[in-house]
């Protein structure tokens, strides 16, 4: 079995695109930019946005957070989105999500530009993936095909199974693993509550990809053995054993899984690092693409 490192990964792609930001700074003077709106006081969301920016600063990236109040008006927000869509020094917006209630959060996606919609949620980018046209891929999936990529996973032609069908991972990576592209060109089946008896379909994945946040759902009896495992799944349990009294598992048994898997990826350290990385290396394309 071999561990899938996203952790090491996303640390050679960070160096990659250090080396390049620091190239394009020695020609042109300029960096990329990358502002993280945050509305309210959500503990997680606080610290995803802490931990972006914290990479931005290790790779020469501009980061800037901007915090609101939880009630914050709706239209208030788009001014502030709106201003960021015309700002010529930030090439990258990502509104952490959720937003509070009284905002619609589709209305403010859809307020992005999509030359700076580095999160890939907006409806244009999500048609263009659709499509099989160039875009900007959401970080988490982007995430999953280059750790695939990165460790040589054959991908054409292999069943891919997702469980899950959110916009945010199932969705999109069961299109961007079916593209007619290099990387991708899988037989995908994606599952999701509605499907019953889901080790029918898991036991048929040459790559499993879970994504449905069941803390250790996905048994070694519902995998093939030399399967290729990867599991995107956070979710805390209770461990009295440790300091914080809780401990983050995925949605993969991994201790038994592992043994029968090929590849698989270790939660923590295996998708989450990928999706920054993906995070930061689409702030670097928006910037020499569309600046
Ligand atoms: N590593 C990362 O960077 C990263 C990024 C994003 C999310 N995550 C984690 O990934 C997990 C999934 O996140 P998400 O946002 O995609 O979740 P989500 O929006 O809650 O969607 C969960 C999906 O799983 C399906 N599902 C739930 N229970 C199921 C079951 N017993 N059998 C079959 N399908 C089931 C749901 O089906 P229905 O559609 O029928 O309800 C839904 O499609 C969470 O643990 C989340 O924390 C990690």
């Amino acid at each position: 079995m071999v561990l899938l490192d996203g952790k090491k990964i996303a640390a050679e792609i960070k160096a990659e695109l250090k080396q390049k930001i620091d190239e394009q700074f020695a020609i042109t003077g300029r960096r990329p930019g990358l502002v993280a709106i945050l509305v309210g006081e959500n503990p997680a969301s606080k610290i995803y946005v802490s931990s972006k920016s914290k990479a931005c600063a290790e790779i020469g990236i501009t980061g800037k957070t901007e915090s609101f109040p939880a009630n914050i008006s709706e239209s208030e927000l788009l001014k502030i989105i709106e201003s960021y869509n015309l700002e010529k020094n930030f090439h990258g917006i990502l509104v952490q999500l959720p937003l509070p209630k009284h905002i619609n959060e589709e209305k403010i996606i859809e307020s992005i530009s999509v030359f700076k919609d580095v999160d890939g949620f907006h409806p244009s980018s999500v048609g263009n993936l659709v499509i099989g046209k160039e875009t900007f891929y959401p970080c988490t999936p982007a995430g999953i095909q280059e750790l695939l990529v990165r460790y040589k996973i054959e991908i054409a032609g292999k069943h891919v199974v997702v469980l899950g069908r959110s916009n945010i991972v199932g969705k999109p990576i069961a299109n961007i693993l079916l593209q007619k592209k290099e990387n991708a060109n899988a037989v995908v089946t994606v599952c999701h509550s509605a499907a019953g008896d889901l080790s029918y379909y898991t036991k048929q994945a040459d790559i499993l990809i879970a994504a449905i946040g069941r803390a250790e759902f996905v048994k070694a009896d519902m995998v093939r053995e030399n399967a290729v495992v990867i599991d995107v799944g956070i979710n805390r349990v209770d461990d009295p054993a440790s300091p914080k009294g809780y401990k983050v598992v995925g949605d993969v048994d991994f201790a038994n899984v592992s043994k029968k898997a090929s590849f698989i990826t270790p939660v923590p350290g295996g998708v989450g690092p990928m999706t920054i990385a993906m995070l930061l290396k689409n702030t670097f394309e928006a910037f020499i693409k569309y600046s």
